[in-house]
């Protein structure tokens, strides 16, 4: 049985959450390989509403092993704040495996994430302000500390005091601000190993054994492909690899372990914080999709840009990727419109071409105009299918365009935010060979 990748593919918010819950029921293992708890999953199940952002949704799932891998970024405050939650709820926590060399994000990541986002001003990335990026910088520069380091007092002391020392030295001279102390942090942290600790385990181990014995294995990304370090539009992006090969570094398994890869893609576009948005909606029917659709920050509650559908955008990410299937999401929210516009192709205001792929860089996606189809909208009736056959032609049609245009098939579509709103058009564990 296969492993299978799922990542966004625009912006983030794509409704992985809800997918990611969907296919749990089938995995034996899920594992978050990149970001931290700047991603923010929304999920439904049995009417109740669960908000996940570090942990992995298929913790609801009694027996699920659930993998936070090497190339997370991990605040220990919210993993305990996350488990007691989750306790409170009644969920058992007992399958989550946490990696020794994820690396942690400390107050003073957070601390920088927001002084550096407010001396930018207006040309700030409106990042979450979770201190993701300071806490891979640390890693980067072989500075941070890990998992493994806040479990060893002695060593989480001496790292801390290294790191506190240049980090004040930053805030205070740079930025003007309060130094930290490290009693202080030490106070505050040290006490969060002892819940954490029995869940540390070798999740390299743990993954390639499920994969080699043929277990279901659902790789999780977090935000989405444009938001890429290398491949988004920096740097306009996240500090990690939200790609399917990303799976690869942030969890330990090698690219021929991956079997299939999803795609998950919402029905229009959103994005959250600042860059460019060829499809971008500065009008009515924005503000009609962006209330309808609840468009609003699961982190930050920060209103979210509304766009339309960007197929060249969904063509990028299926070669970054090697999508094998997509997962169309949230067709209800778009129910009730007459007409909805799909973005094609790009045209370049300079000379005039068009083409259908996504250009490097921001000057030259600056350039880009979208060249649309219009098709005719659908409606409510869209959230009470069963089967595909079932969906209102329009939204069919909607569908095989995607298809044809992105050059995949659509394999899931979420038609509403229950757990059983979902159409299942392929099975996506399938064996292994066939
Ligand atoms: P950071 O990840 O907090 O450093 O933020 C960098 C960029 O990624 C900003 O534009 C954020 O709004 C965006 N971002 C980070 N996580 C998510 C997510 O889960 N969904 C959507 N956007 C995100």
């Amino acid at each position: 049985m296969p492993a299978v990748v799922l990542v966004g593919a625009q912006w983030g918010d794509e409704g992985k959450g809800k997918i990611i819950d969907y296919l749990a029921a089938e995995a034996d293992v899920v594992v978050r390989y990149q970001g931290g708890n700047n991603a923010g999953h929304t999920v439904w199940a049995g009417g109740r509403q669960f908000k996940l952002r570090l942990i992995p949704s298929g913790i609801l799932y009694p027996g699920t092993i659930c993998v936070i891998g090497h190339g997370v970024v991990v605040d220990p405050r919210v993993l305990v704040e996350e488990l007691d939650y989750l306790e409170r709820q009644g969920v058992d926590t007992s399958g989550l495996r946490i990696s020794p060399a994820a690396h942690l994000i400390l107050p003073y990541h957070v601390a920088l994430d927001e002084a550096e986002e407010d001396r930018k001003g207006a040309g700030r990335i409106g990042t979450t302000r979770r201190g993701i990026g300071p806490a891979y910088m640390d890693k980067f520069a072989r500075v941070g500390l890990r998992v493994e380091d806040l479990l060893e007092e002695e060593v989480f002391l001496e790292k801390l005091a290294a790191q506190v020392a240049e980090k004040n030295a930053l805030l205070e001279r740079v930025y003007g601000l309060p130094p930290f102390k490290v009693e202080e942090i030490a106070a505050a942290y040290l006490p969060l190993a002892e819940r954490i600790r029995p869940y540390v385990a070798n999740t390299v181990t743990i993954v390639s054994e499920a994969v080699e014995s043929g277990k279901n294995v659902l790789f999780e990304g977090a935000q989405g492909t444009l938001l890429d370090i290398d491949f988004g539009t920096y740097p306009y992006v996240t500090a990690s690899h939200p790609i399917a090969g990303g799976a690869c570094v942030g969890a330990g398994i090698g690219p021929t372990a991956i079997d299939r890869v999803i795609g998950v893609v919402k029905a229009y576009t959103s994005r959250v914080g600042e860059g460019p948005f060829p499809t971008e909606l500065h009008d009515e029917v924005g503000q009609w999709i962006r209330e309808r659709g609840q468009e609003y920050g699961t982190v930050t509650g920060r209103p979210r840009r509304i766009g339309w559908l960007d197929l060249v955008m969904v063509r990028y990410a299926r070669r970054l990727s090697s999508l094998t299937d997509l997962a169309l999401t949230r067709l209800d929210t778009l129910a009730g419109l007459d007409r909805i516009k799909v973005c094609v192709a790009y045209r370049d205001r300079e000379t005039g071409e068009e083409t259908r792929e996504f250009p490097i860089g921001l000057r030259a996606l600056a350039r880009m105009e979208p060249v649309y189809v219009e098709m005719e909208g659908w409606g409510e009736e869209v959230a009470r299918a069963t089967r595909y056959e079932e969906l209102p032609a329009a939204a069919r049609r909607y569908v095989e365009l995607v298809e044809e245009v992105a050059g995949v098939p659509v394999s899931i579509l979420g038609i509403g935010y229950d757990r059983q709103q979902t159409i299942h058009r392929r099975p996506i564990f399938v064996p292994r060979g066939r």
